[in-house]
């Protein structure tokens, strides 16, 4: 058993990142086996749980959708706020009365939450049918621990590391034509709010000809797009014997010639012009980025350790806006971060107002055990700080609105990814500036590119049509 340690989490050594292979042991004692798997969170745990299939997918196990019949189930579990810990609780109810009907089932807990050492010592008193419990630095042994898993035992095995670097790792992904691909993990920016570089460990790249050649294979298989995934892709390289930062990476990977690049997310602290040069030049690398801000009160960054002022944020965000045509920016907001006052407030409003992003994801401030913000003192009751977040969704709400009815009768290049669950004689993509379109056309144009006349803008999507004579690429 080794449980999660928060001080041990916060290291970080000058300790050389171990580079390895996902070796997986083959047994067939599992093949067969039905497992149900959900995921909570982020894209960094939606590409994990892509692993996970991988590993279940090679021992012989098959994915239902329903739990109640599954032997196996695995919850991969996020930690950035409160209410994704309410929800994984919430459902492991509904675990607790299947293990109760059929003792037998095997039931695992990874991801961001195994690595927080209270919710640990929950699980150890309060929920001791869950069997396995494994961390995000060892998602690669779960085959072992499912294979050695003994019935009416719990075996906890989370490590609080700064990390390693596993290649090869055998992804079953979910789509044939949209992928992930990590380029560095974990989080060195301790910004005073987050779990994740508790729960993810320190920076550490892939190296670059590794990526490339991932990106070949997946373009290889006929992937039009790639989604470059880091908790912060400007970091990349940094740890690196080869002398190579982001933009370099970004315009190797364009050279790769896949028809569609994107990259999440980005820090505003050392986001360099060459990156923003990248993303201008090549026609591969879409105009989008997203750029969280967290607040507009200089104070509040501060507190929150982001290492930029309002208006160094502006002035990226100018410059972005001028080299780079085209491009959309959304951003992350924080409301109601401890000691936030009315005036603290306005300015994240203010920056709303004259950014106008294509988008925002707002939340209210929640505290995570172990960070220094969740012992900083807060005055604000919640019911102002919902009211806090009310009023800035109208106007973050509004510009999404007003910048998507700028596209209104133009023509713009969609990937469509299905079919329209609403209407069936519908398809759904996004454009290169990342925006939802729901389009008149037939399932045939899923995969490809085509160009779609824009004929209705809402807040969260757009409606279009495609341009006659149809053209795809
Ligand atoms: N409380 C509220 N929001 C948070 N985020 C990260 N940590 C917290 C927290 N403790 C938000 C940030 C980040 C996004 C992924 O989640 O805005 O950019
Ligand atoms: Fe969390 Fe800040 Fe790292 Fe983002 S940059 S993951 S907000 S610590």
């Amino acid at each position: 058993m080794n449980v999660p340690n928060l001080k041990e989490a916060r290291k970080r050594s000058d300790k050389p990142v171990l580079y390895k292979e996902e070796q997986l042991l083959y047994s067939n004692e599992l093949a067969g086996k039905k497992y149900f798997l959900r995921t909570y969170g982020c894209q960094m745990n939606e590409h994990d749980s892509e692993e996970i299939k991988g590993i279940l997918d090679f021992l012989g196990m098959e994915p239902i959708e329903d739990m109640e019949s599954a032997d196996v189930i695995i919850l991969n579990t996020c930690a950035i706020r409160e209410n994704a810990h309410d929800k994984v609780f919430g459902y492991l109810g509904r675990i607790k009365h299947i293990k109760k009907e059929r003792p037998e089932v095997i039931v695992a807990l990874g991801g961001c939450m195994s690595q927080e050492e209270h919710i640990v010592e929950e699980i150890l008193t309060r929920h001791p049918y869950i069997n396995i419990v494994f961390g995000t630095h060892n998602i690669h042994e779960l085959g072992n621990y499912l294979l050695n898993c003994l019935p009416g035992k719990q075996d906890i095995e989370v490590y609080s590391i700064e990390g390693d670097v596993i290649e090869n790792v055998r992804y079953k992904r979910d789509s044939k034509i949209t992928a992930w691909v990590n380029i560095i993990y974990g989080c060195d920016k301790f910004c005073t709010y987050c779990i994740v570089p508790y729960t993810r460990g320190k920076e550490r790249s892939r190296k670059l000809d590794q990526i490339v050649k991932e990106v070949e294979a997946l373009k290889q298989e006929g992937y039009q797009e790639v989604t470059l995934l880091g908790q912060n892709v400007n970091a990349y390289g940094h740890d690196l014997d080869e002398n190579v930062e982001f933009a370099d990476l970004l315009e190797a990977v364009a050279k790769t010639n896949i028809p569609r690049i994107r990259f999440v997310t980005s820090h505003p602290w050392n986001f360099t012009d060459k990156m923003i040069d990248a993303i201008a030049k090549y026609d591969n690398i879409m105009p989008y980025i997203h750029l969280p801000i967290q607040s507009g009160s200089d104070r509040i960054l501060k507190l929150m350790g982001r290492r930029y002022t309002k208006e160094e944020y502006k002035e990226l965000y100018q410059k972005m806006k001028e080299r780079i045509p085209n491009v959309a920016i959304t951003t992350d907001i924080i409301v109601g971060f401890p000691g936030e006052t009315e005036s603290d407030f306005e300015s994240t409003l203010d920056i709303v107002e004259s950014c106008q992003f294509d988008g925002a994801f707002t939340f209210i401030f929640s505290p995570r055990e172990g960070t220094p913000a969740a012992k900083m003192q807060d005055d604000t009751p919640l019911e102002e700080k919902e009211e806090r977040l009310r009023r800035l969704n109208e106007r973050v709400n509004y510009y999404s609105r007003l910048n998507n009815e700028k596209l209104l009768e133009h023509t713009v290049p969609v990937l469509i990814l299905g079919q329209s669950e609403k209407d069936a004689s519908k398809v759904y993509g996004y454009t290169d500036t990342m925006k939802l379109v729901n389009v008149e056309a037939p399932k045939e144009t899923i995969g490809k590119i085509i160009d779609v006349l824009i004929t209705d803008a809402k807040s969260f999507s757009l409606d279009g049509k495609v341009k006659e004579p149809m053209k795809v690429s």
